[in-house]
């Protein structure tokens, strides 16, 4: 048979469709982002939405919907989600391969089955073998739990129509086909058309859908950019490989927050939730060195402890080094620059290198204040107060500025045992504290206390 002629090309960034191919993608401007679309059935249809009618209605006319929220059985997921896993909902997870991705959700269905929810699990990744292999890690299955070993979409979709479940896990979606599309399990097109018909199948069923998707190094094969546009809800499972833990992260949730994470700690039994991960990241602290400042990072609505650790050394060669790890490389340049320049420190002379213990990534310019003070204990060869956390912005003059939560940053403080707490002036409004509060206004004033 004559292999059927290719109907435009779409791009994997924004989904813009064009008959023909170019180099960038007239809509969003994107680079070599145009791949060629799927011959046949072509465009993505709209979700048919279960009882909803086919014309445009009135506010008045629409009824309020109940969502039903299944609790997953760890509070850490639950918060990251909302408040569970709401009915229908579509909800792609994706992460590094080996993170610890399939785990999760085989905990998770073990979890909601035993609680008398049906759940079907599909694995185009594993064998039957394997997958019994990790349950059997993981502890015994009681309830409705059932294991079906299928990659072609079609196939799965009768099984979920004929089981109708309440909660399906794909594991993963770059191994699903749908026989229409005339390109390779993985390639965009399939990818796209795959998570089509699990929407459809999520909203028409009611059925909560995970999708576990990969994410290469270059994020190009995988295509987990379209489809976030495509769901409900995008996870992301990140942490280092080579340490226990792993962090859970809510990228986009149309039923709670996003910017929520959930701490987890891989065990011999599968993944454990962290109740305490300030305890966690500290745990290894060290004492009576220099170079070391533990601040308080607000993760959503979570306030999390880490250690800021600078070092700071002669350099051997011509040019000095600068490298960080967890935080902002820029940042901890345009640091250095302010406290050149405001506190009269001289580094040109000496190498810098910034990281956060325990491999963790936070990104907030409220570890700036803490970055500082790291780079002048190490500079000095002073130990910073161990019963000191310390919190702000720092602003090119130099100035602290304020930073939303400090009330929770304070007692999540002050929950841990520390007696002092290093601050933007203008935070120290309207909060109290049974811990000592020190406001600072300027980086000159902050390290004047090392
Ligand atoms: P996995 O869930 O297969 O990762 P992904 O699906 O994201 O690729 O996790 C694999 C890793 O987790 C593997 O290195 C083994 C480890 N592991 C444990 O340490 N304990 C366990 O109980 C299980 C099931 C896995
Ligand atoms: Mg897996």
């Amino acid at each position: 048979m004559a292999k059927a002629k290719s109907n435009g090309f779409f791009c994997k960034e924004c989904g813009h469709e064009s008959a023909k191919w170019s180099g960038q993608c007239p809509a969003c401007k994107a680079w070599n982002t145009m791949v060629e679309g799927p011959p046949g059935p072509g465009p993505v249809g709209a979700p048919a939405f279960a009882g909803a009618p086919s014309r445009p209605v009135s506010l008045g006319e629409i009824g309020y919907e109940r969502h039903e929220y299944i609790p997953t059985g760890f509070g850490e997921l639950d918060r990251v989600l909302g408040c569970g896993i709401v009915n229908g909902s579509l909800v792609l997870v994706g992460g590094d391969p080996g993170i610890g991705k399939s785990t999760i959700l085989l905990q998770v269905a073990r979890n909601i089955a035993a609680g008398g929810k049906k759940v079907l699990y599909v694995s185009g990744e594993e064998s039957l073998q394997q997958v019994k292999l990790r349950a059997a890690r993981i502890g015994p299955v009681t309830g409705e739990l059932y294991f079906y070993c299928e990659t072609n979409l079609g196939r799965v979709a009768s099984a979920m129509e004929e089981m109708l479940p309440d909660m399906v896990v794909i594991d993963s979606i770059q191994t699903m086909y749908c026989d229409f599309v005339d390109s390779g399990a993985g390639s965009v097109s399939q990818v796209r058309e795959a998570t089509a018909t699990l929407l459809k199948l999520s909203k028409g069923l009611g059925i909560a859908i995970f999708i576990i998707g990969h994410v290469t190094k270059e994020g190009v094969v995988a295509g987990p950019r379209m489809l976030e546009h495509m769901v409900d809800t995008v996870l992301y499972f990140e942490g280092d490989r080579h340490a226990s833990y792993r962090i859970l992260r809510g990228v986009k949730n149309r039923f709670g927050s996003t910017n929520e994470i959930g701490v987890f700690q891989m065990e011999e039994n599968g993944l454990a939730e962290v109740k305490n991960p300030s305890e966690f990241m500290l745990s290894e602290r060290p004492r009576d060195t220099s170079g070391g400042v533990v601040t308080c990072s607000l993760e959503g609505t979570r306030p999390i402890l880490l250690e800021v650790q600078a070092l700071v050394s002669r350099t051997s060669f011509g040019m000095p080094r600068r490298t960080a790890a967890g935080v902002d490389y820029n940042r901890v340049n345009l640091l250095l620059a302010v406290l050149e320049k405001r506190c009269r420190y001289d580094f040109s002379g000496v190498d810098a290198y910034v990281s956060i213990a325990g491999g963790v990534r936070a990104n907030e310019p409220a570890l700036d204040l803490a970055i500082c003070l790291a780079l002048v204990s190490s500079y000095k060869d002073k130990p910073f107060p161990a019963g000191t956390v310390v919190f702000g912005e720092v602003g090119l003059s130099g100035e602290i500025r304020a930073v939303s939560g400090a009330r929770q940053r304070i007692a999540e403080a002050e929950r841990l045992g520390f007696a002092t707490c290093i601050l933007p002036k203008s935070c120290l409004k309207d909060v109290k504290a049974g811990i000592a509060l020190v406001g600072v206004e300027s980086i000159k004033e902050a390290v004047a206390g090392i």
